[in-house]
């Protein structure tokens, strides 16, 4: 084994992604061989039984109130940033300023200017966004596909995120209905993960068109969005993300037609990948029902012999491996905080078309960078 150079992280806000951070922060160097040794130095939140129960469960070393003194701690190397997403920025903003690495979690931002402001001020340090549907072994075999230029030219692009807790009275007062913290709803909780989704598989989107809906009387953030895309590559695009979609509970689905073959992918059965071959003989023409858990899959032999079956925390462990694998090779990581400029535009196109009815063109928000 390689010495190893410590890496002391901080995480801010202690949630769901919390925990699954700190079990991929655990658990990547158990699988993965690397060069930096992640210490769980500290969690930084508001309520203090909490946290110090959260400190013992996963292992972390100290607990702090005020993230504003944590980001300024010498011995600390890394801020990991898992608070709802107002505070995103200020937290970004100051850790990149003290030179830490910068960890945050999606979406990047509540505004483009917000997150082009972060990604300015984190030019000159190592970022991370929490975009972990990437690591998915079965979309990260997509990836390849399409890379390798198996589905031929790129016709179709569909996208559905489907939930259906925000018909829930009880979730009623979360922070991911109030505006001054969410900044949107769906739009910014799960078309940011599809559009980061559709940037990588497909590249660039040029123009949308939006329908944005809150069914929630008074209710002061979207709960479903509609999206039509034109890419650059020429295909079309349909994109649905709500939290009102009853009978789906997460349902992170995409599909795409090439004039070669096609894939599907439906996180609800995450080891799966459908992949139809259009070169396969015309008797035996239907999809490959493919169990992306090796052998020769992306990332499954860190884990277990092929065919044992892999969950949503690999997503996060993997994120972290792939990371840590850049920092060693000084390489730059995806996805960073410049793509999730990128999927912030995107998300900005989809407000204005949905507020003025017509095509918003996501090259004007280019314009400006
Ligand atoms: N990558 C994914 O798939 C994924 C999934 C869920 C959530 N998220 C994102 O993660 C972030 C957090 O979501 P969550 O589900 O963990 O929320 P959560 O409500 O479970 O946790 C939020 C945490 O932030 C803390 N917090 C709030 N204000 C704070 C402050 N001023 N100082 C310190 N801590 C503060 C809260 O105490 C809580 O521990 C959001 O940006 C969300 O969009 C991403």
């Amino acid at each position: 084994m390689k010495s190893r150079k410590r890496l002391n992280v901080a995480m801010i806000g202690y949630g769901f992604m919390g925990r699954a951070h700190s079990n991929a922060f655990h658990q990547v160097g158990h699988f993965f061989e690397s060069s930096y040794d992640l210490r769980l130095k500290l969690i930084c939140g508001r309520n203090q039984p909490q946290l110090k129960s959260m400190a013992t469960q996963w292992g972390w070393e100290e607990v702090a109130g005020d993230w504003e003194a944590v980001v300024e701690r010498k011995d600390v190397d890394v801020i990991d940033i898992c608070t709802p997403n107002n505070l995103h920025a200020p937290i970004a903003i100051s850790a990149a300023k003290a030179g830490k690495i910068v960890l945050c979690e999606k979406p990047l931002a509540i505004s483009v200017e917000e997150s082009e402001g972060m990604a300015n001020a984190a030019q000159n340090v190592p970022t991370l966004v929490w975009f972990n549907y990437r690591r998915v072994p079965a979309i990260a075999l997509a990836k390849k596909f399409v890379d390798e230029g198996r589905l031929g030219q790129i016709y179709h692009y569909r996208a559905t995120y489907l939930q259906s807790w925000g018909a829930e009275p009880a979730a009623a007062d979360a922070w991911r209905f109030k505006q001054s913290e969410a900044g949107s709803g769906a739009m910014g909780d799960l078309l940011s993960h599809s559009i980061d989704l559709a940037l990588m598989l497909n590249g660039p989107v040029d123009e949308v068109s939006a329908l944005v809906r809150t069914f929630a009387p008074g209710r002061e953030v979207d709960d479903a969005v509609l999206m039509l895309a034109r890419f650059a590559n020429g295909s079309v695009g349909s994109f649905e993300a709500t939290r009102y979609a009853i009978g789906c509970q997460n349902r992170n689905y995409l599909e795409i037609h090439g004039a070669k073959g096609a894939i599907r992918f439906d996180l609800e059965d995450l080891n799966r990948l459908h992949v139809f071959d259009a070169s396969d003989a015309k008797e035996v023409h239907g999809s490959h029902n493919v169990l992306v858990t090796g052998p020769g899959h992306p990332y499954t032999s860190h884990f277990w012999p092929p065919g044992h079956i892999l969950g949503y925390e690999h997503t996060f462990i993997l994120t972290m491996a792939d990371f840590l694998q850049s920092l060693e090779k000084d390489e730059t990581f995806h996805a960073n905080f410049q793509d999730a400029v990128k999927v912030q535009r995107v998300l900005h196109a989809v407000e204005e078309s949905s507020q003025t009815g017509s095509w918003a063109s996501t090259a004007m928000q280019f314009a400006n960078s």
